[in-house]
């Protein structure tokens, strides 16, 4: 039994578990979809650890049910899942793909059925492989399709659907896919990177006016990876590296959005975003939203290095400084999610914010049938209790996620890293609620029926 210090209560907080279409539904041929570029580039050699696809998964295509029925018996009110796009457009534009609709109206209508509110990711990596031969994200007609395939969808599931993200986390499949090459469509360099970046910051803005404009009173938003970035030293140069790390990780594309422009001064480097504007640009990067989805793991403490280019900064990692890490090697630093939270507030006076995504991976092992995960329930709870001083200090928070429901396909990392607070037996679909699946739902029970100002024991 821990402690659990939750504030003042808030029955409107939105308590949920957040999933993605890639890493969960398998299916990648089933009933008409196209492929994708995770499709593609996960069955490519040597690409992904151990060899492993996302063709199977979770099978959630078929599974959902019974994946529903455990959110609902955990008492999650709020589900955040992504649709794939070459679901339900195969072509990537076009003619859409009935079936692939259909499968999402089950989806939605099986979470209501369930009071299970559902909130759609609009774009979680998965491009259609089709558009990745044009160019994808570096050819500036990503915006023309990208509107259509927003359309589409918006029109469609807008009479049930009223919680919408755009994005999932753009400085990541930009610079994983585009300037690393080791997340699909693995192509490297500045000159993809940097066209790459501005036409996701401008499907960011028109994504949200294409919903807002079909379905008025929906909660529009889009989420961004964060974390807190600290210099190693105080010495100028150690600083000056924090600085320009921060620029790229946590206001790259916000700033954006809510008409600063890329944070340019911060990081030079960015400079080269500017050959790609075309006159009117700045004015159709912004975008009020009506949340700022906030998906915070770890912290980061980098220092001056020559040897990267660009960035003039480098990661000490936190196995050379001696700290607890998760399986992905984050260090587990409930400190980054209460600060990046207060730094937002202070930077940008956000009206809305939701923590979209939080959680971690650890290995976890089955005993007698039952999976007692100590690690996954303190780094929820102390994550979950960072989150709630925050609030209590006047963070406008109004949510909090889970990353993820179902242990799942972790991208380059394949099924290693276990996130879940259901465990999955890929060999037989099997799914065992681990503990902090049930640490998690005493929680947002005691939370929900709190008296004001009262401590939750759980
Ligand atoms: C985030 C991604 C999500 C998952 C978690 C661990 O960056 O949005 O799909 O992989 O990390």
């Amino acid at each position: 039994m821990t402690e659990f210090t939750a504030g003042e209560s808030d029955p409107n907080f939105k308590w949920g578990v957040s999933t993605a279409a890639y890493q969960t539904e398998g299916a990648i041929l089933t009933d008409g979809k196209g492929l994708s570029i995770w499709d593609e580039f996960s069955n490519r050699p040597g690409k992904i650890y151990n060899g492993q696809n996302g063709n199977q998964a979770c099978d959630f295509y078929h599974r959902y049910p019974e994946d529903l029925t455990i959110i609902q018996q955990l008492g999650i009110p709020n589900f955040r899942f992504s649709i794939a796009w070459s679901r339900v457009l195969p072509q990537g534009v076009g003619a859409p793909n009935q079936a692939g609709i259909d499968f999402y109206d089950r989806l939605i209508d099986s979470c209501l059925e369930r009071s299970i509110e559902p909130w759609i990711t609009l774009y979680h990596w998965d491009l259609p492989a089709i558009l990745q031969q044009q160019g994808g994200w570096t050819n500036r007609d990503v915006i023309g399709w990208f509107t259509e395939y927003v359309e589409l969808v918006a029109s469609h599931f807008k009479d049930r659907v009223e919680n919408w993200m755009v994005l999932n986390e753009p400085i990541v499949f930009t610079g994983a896919g585009y300037f690393l090459g080791i997340h699909a469509p693995g192509k490297r360099g500045m000159k993809n990177f940097s066209s790459a970046v501005h036409h996701a910051a401008l499907c960011q803005a028109e994504g949200g006016r294409v919903i807002r404009d079909l379905h008025s009173s929906a909660q529009v938003g889009t989420t961004f990876s964060c974390s807190l970035v600290e210099p190693a030293s105080s010495s100028r140069r150690d600083v000056r590296a924090a600085q320009r790390v921060d620029a790229l990780l946590n206001r790259m594309f916000i700033e954006p959005s809510l008409g600063r422009g890329y944070p340019i001064d911060q990081l030079p480097a960015l400079a080269r975003l500017e050959k790609h504007m075309k006159s009117g640009d700045e004015e159709l990067l912004k975008f009020d939203f009506d949340f700022i989805g906030l998906q915070c793991y770890t912290r980061e403490v980098v220092r001056h290095s020559w040897s990267m280019p660009y960035l003039f900064a480098r990661q000490v990692s936190p196995h050379k400084r001696g700290v607890p890490t998760t399986l992905m090697g984050w260090e587990v630093c409930e400190d980054s999610i209460y600060h990046i939270l207060k730094n937002f507030h202070r930077r940008y006076h956000l009206k809305n914010i939701i923590i979209t995504e939080n959680g971690a991976a650890f290995a976890d092992s089955v005993r007698c049938g039952e999976i007692n995960d100590y690690e996954r329930q303190q780094y929820l709870s102390n994550h979950i209790q960072a989150c709630l001083r925050a609030k209590q200090e006047g963070i406008p928070l109004s949510g909090y996620f889970v990353w993820t429901l179902t242990d799942n396909f972790e991208w380059a990392e394949g099924y290693r890293p276990t996130f879940g607070l259901v465990h999955i037996n890929f060999q037989t679909q099997k799914r065992i609620i681990k503990q902090s699946g049930y640490l998690y739902a005493d929680l947002i029970q005691q939370y929900l029926k709190q008296p004001k100002g009262q401590n939750v024991n759980i």
